[in-house]
C-alpha cells in the first residue's frame, strides 16, 4: 500500500517534469519565448544546450540573466549524469532503419542506421552513397516489425541528384504505394552552404507542425563547403563553419530522436603509401562528429563493400552488399 503510493507520486513527478514549458523558466516571459521560437528554440532542451552569450543576443537580455535561465532549464531537465538504469531507458526509445541489407545492418550493430546518431558514408563517385540514402528514405517509412520507424524522411540535396523515379522503383520493388512513399520524403535543394545550414531551422519548424520526421539525409554534407572554401588559407574558416553545422545537426538528432545520414566525398591522400589512398573531406571534424562512419567502395562482381571506420563500440569489419533495382540488398538481382 505504502509502496504503491510512493510509486504513484514518482510517476506524477515524472510527468510533471516532462510538461515543463520554456516559459516556466525564471526570466523567460512570453516575449522572450516568442523570440526564441522564431530562432528555432521551442523547448527546455533547446534552451538548456544554449550558450549564455547566444541566448543574451537572441533574447536581448543581459548575460547574467541568460546564464541563470540556462542553469534553471538544465536543472529542470536534470541534465548531467544519469545512472545506468536511466541511461538504458533512454536508449530504449532509439529507433533503427534497415539499410536493406542484413550484412550492412550487422556492420552497424545489427539493425541499421539509428536515431540520436549521425551515420556518414564516404567513398568515390558511384560507390553507392546516394543509393543507400534513397533506400533509407524509403525504409524509414516501414513499420517497426519491418525495419522502419513509421516516419518521414527529409532529403537535403546539394547536388541535384535526387531522382523521384528511382524512389518509385525502390518502393514498387518492395510492393509499396510509390505515390505515398514519395509524399513522405520532403526534398529540398540546397544551393549553397548558407542555404544548407538554414534548412535545419526549417526541419525544426516542420517537426513543430507535427511532421513525424525520423530521418534527415544530407547528400552531400561537404560538397558546398568544399567548393566555396577552396582558396589557400580558407581551410580553417571552412572547418569552423562545418564544425558548427555538425554540432547543430547532432543537436537536432538528439533533441528530436531522429537519424542523420550524410554522404561525403573523398580526396586522394598522397601521403598514404599502402592500402586505399583516399581520405574523407572535412577530415577529423566530420569523423569526430559521426557516430558511425562507413567507407564505401566497389567490390568484386559488381558488389559494394562497406567498411566500418573508427567505431568506439563496434569492431572494424567489412560488409558486402549490392545496389539493385530494389535498392540496397544482400544479393545480386
Ligand atoms: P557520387 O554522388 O557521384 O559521389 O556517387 P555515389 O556514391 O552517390 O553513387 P551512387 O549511389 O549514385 O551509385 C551509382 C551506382 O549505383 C551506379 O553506377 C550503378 O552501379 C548503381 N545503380 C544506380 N541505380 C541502379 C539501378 O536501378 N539498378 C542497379 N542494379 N544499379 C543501380
Ligand atoms: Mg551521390
Amino acid at each position: 500500500m505504502v509502496k504503491e503510493d510512493k510509486e504513484e507520486k514518482e510517476e506524477k513527478k515524472g510527468s510533471e517534469a516532462s510538461e515543463n514549458k520554456i516559459t516556466d523558466v525564471p526570466g523567460i516571459g512570453p516575449g522572450i519565448a516568442a523570440k526564441l521560437e522564431a530562432a528555432g528554440i521551442y523547448d527546455l532542451m533547446g534552451l538548456a544546450v544554449m550558450s549564455p552569450s547566444a541566448l543574451s543576443d537572441m533574447a536581448g537580455v543581459g548575460e547574467a540573466v541568460a546564464r541563470k535561465a540556462i542553469q534553471a532549464a538544465r536543472g529542470m531537465m536534470k541534465l548531467g549524469f544519469m545512472d545506468g538504469m536511466e541511461f538504458a531507458k533512454r536508449r530504449e526509445d532509439v529507433g533503427y532503419i534497415t539499410c536493406g541489407s542484413v550484412a550492412l545492418n550487422n556492420l552497424l550493430g545489427g539493425k541499421g542506421v539509428e536515431t540520436r546518431s549521425m551515420t556518414e558514408a564516404y567513398g568515390a563517385f558511384g560507390s553507392g552513397k546516394t543509393q543507400l540514402a534513397l533506400t533509407l528514405a524509403v525504409n524509414v517509412q516501414l513499420p517497426k516489425e519491418q525495419g522502419g520507424i513509421n516516419g518521414k524522411a527529409v532529403y537535403i540535396d546539394t547536388e541535384g541528384t535526387f531522382r523521384p523515379a528511382r524512389i518509385r522503383q525502390i518502393a514498387e520493388g518492395m510492393g509499396a504505394n510509390a505515390d505515398k512513399v514519395l509524399k513522405n520524403i520532403l526534398v529540398a535543394r540546397a544551393f549553397n552552404s548558407d542555404h544548407q545550414i538554414l534548412l535545419l531551422d526549417k526541419i525544426n519548424e516542420l517537426m513543430k507542425d507535427g511532421e513525424p520526421i525520423k530521418l534527415v539525409i544530407i547528400d552531400s554534407l561537404t560538397a558546398h563547403f568544399r567548393a566555396e572554401f577552396s582558396g589557400r588559407g580558407q581551410l580553417a574558416d571552412r572547418q569552423q563553419k562545418l564544425n558548427r553545422y555538425l554540432h547543430d545537426l547532432m543537436k537536432l538528432a538528439e533533441q528530436r530522436n531522429l537519424a542523420i545520414y550524410v554522404t561525403n566525398q573523398v580526396m586522394a591522400n598522397p601521403a598514404m603509401m599502402f592500402g586505399d589512398p583516399t581520405t574523407a573531406i572535412g577530415g577529423n571534424i566530420v569523423g569526430h562528429a559521426s557516430t558511425y562512419r562507413i567507407y564505401l567502395r566497389r567490390g568484386k562482381q559488381g558488389s559494394r563493400v562497406a567498411k566500418l571506420i573508427d567505431s568506439p563500440n563496434l569492431p572494424e569489419n567489412e560488409a558486402q552488399f549490392w545496389v539493385t533495382e530494389k535498392g540496397v540488398r544482400d544479393e545480386e538481382e
